[in-house]
C-alpha cells in the first residue's frame, strides 16, 4: 500500500520527511537525510545572515519529548545555495524555510533559493525562539503581507506557511482567510508550542540556558492533531496540511492522516534516534496501511465524530 502523497505537483516517497529544524542545519546533516528514507529534505529554517543561535545548552529531551531554544543557527542562504545542487543526486524534493529576522528579508532570502531552483518555499512565521521578537503569525497584517510578497515572487514554486499553535479557532479562521486570499499552497502545523519550561528539581535549574523554549514530541501530538484539524475543515480538505507534532509510531502518522494532514513531518524524533527513524517510520506506516486495506492518500481527513455507543456507562 502506497505510503506517499502527491500534491502541489510533487511527490513525497513516503509522506514522511524532517521539520525544519531538526537535522537539516549543516551540510552533513542535510546528506544524512538525503541517504535516508525520508521523502523530501527540508532545509533548517534560514535567515538572511548566518546565525550561531542562541547560548547552549539550547536543546533538551525526555521520554515524552523535547524542549528547544536554538534560536534559527543556521548557515545562510549563500552557503545554502551552494550546497543545494549537490543534494539533487538523492532525487528527493527538497524544499527550503525561509524565517527573515525582519519583513522585509524574507524575499531576499526566498530570492536566493527560488534562484537555486527549490522545489518549495515553506514560510516560517512561527519561530518561538526570538528573543524580544514576537511570533509574526499573530500579527495577521504583518503575516499577509509577507506571504503576499514571498507569493508575489515565486512564480510557479509552490509557497506554504509554518504555524505555531493557535490558542483560540479565532486566530485559524484569521488566518484561514490569509490562506485562501493568497492562494497559498501548503500550511504546516505545527511549530512547536512555545514559552514551555522544564525544571531540574535537584539542581533546582532550568534545563536549558534560556528557561524558554518550545515544547515537541509526544507532549504535543494532541495539540497538533487540532491544529490539523481545524485547518483542514476552515480550508474544506483543498489546501494540503503537513501535519508535525508528536510522530514516534506509524500509528502516530495515521492520526495525523485521518486528522487531515497530506504528509508529515518528524522533530524531536528524528533528534532522538537520527536519519534511520524514516525506515523505521515507513514501515510502521506501511503496516498500518496493509491493514487498513488503503493507501496513504485514502486516510487523509477521514476521521469522523465518535458516535455515543449502546450500553455506554458514562453519560456525560
Ligand atoms: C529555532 O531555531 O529556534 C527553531 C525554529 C523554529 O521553531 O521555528
Amino acid at each position: 500500500m502506497s505510503t506517499g502523497n502527491n500534491f502541489c505537483g510533487i511527490n513525497f516517497q513516503p509522506a514522511i520527511f524532517n521539520a525544519s529544524g531538526a537535522w537539516c542545519a549543516s551540510e552533513t546533516e542535510l546528506r544524512d537525510l538525503g541517504k535516508s528514507s525520508a521523502g523530501a529534505i527540508l532545509i533548517k529554517s534560514t535567515t538572511l545572515e548566518p546565525r550561531s543561535g542562541n547560548d547552549k545548552p539550547r536543546f533538551f529531551t525526555n521520554e515524552f519529548g523535547s524542549l528547544n531554544s536554538m534560536g534559527l543557527p543556521n548557515l545562510g542562504p549563500q552557503k545554502y545555495k551552494e550546497i543545494l545542487p549537490t543534494l539533487r543526486q538523492y532525487k528527493k524534493p527538497i524544499i527550503a524555510s525561509i524565517a527573515g529576522m525582519s519583513p522585509d528579508h524574507f524575499v531576499p532570502i526566498s530570492q536566493h533559493y527560488l534562484d537555486a531552483g527549490v522545489d518549495a518555499l515553506e514560510v516560517n512565521l512561527s519561530c518561538p525562539n526570538l528573543v524580544g521578537k514576537p511570533q509574526i503569525a499573530f500579527d495577521f497584517e504583518k503575516s499577509r503581507n509577507i506571504l503576499q510578497d514571498v507569493k508575489n515572487i515565486a512564480g510557479k514554486t509552490p509557497v506554504g506557511v509554518k504555524l505555531p499553535p493557535y490558542p483560540d479557532p479565532i486566530f485559524n479562521i484569521q488566518m484561514a482567510h490569509i490562506i485562501r486570499e493568497l492562494k497559498i499552497d501548503f500550511v504546516t502545523v505545527i511549530n512547536s508550542v512555545p514559552h514551555c519550561a522544564f525544571i531540574d528539581s535537584e539542581k533546582e535549574e532550568f534545563v536549558i540556558k534560556n528557561k524558554f523554549g518550545g515544547l515537541g514530541g509526544k507532549y504535543v501530538k494532541p495539540v497538533a492533531l487540532g491544529q490539523v484539524r481545524r485547518f483542514y475543515e476552515l480550508l474544506e480538505g483543498k489546501v494540503p496540511i503537513i501535519g508535525c507534532g508528536g510522530i514516534e509510531t506509524g500509528k502516530d502518522i495515521v492520526e495525523h492522516f485521518l486528522a487531515g494532514a497530506s504528509t508529515v513531518q518528524v522533530g524531536t524524533q528524528l533528534m532522538k534516534e537520527g536519519p534511520q527513524v524514516f525506515a523505521r517510520l515507513e514501515k510502521e506506516f506501511s503496516e498500518e496501511l496493509e491493514k487498513k486495506n488503503c493507501t496513504a492518500k485514502d486516510l487523509v481527513g477521514r476521521a469522523k465524530p465518535r458516535e455515543k455507543q449502546l450500553g455506554e456507562m458514562l453519560d456525560y
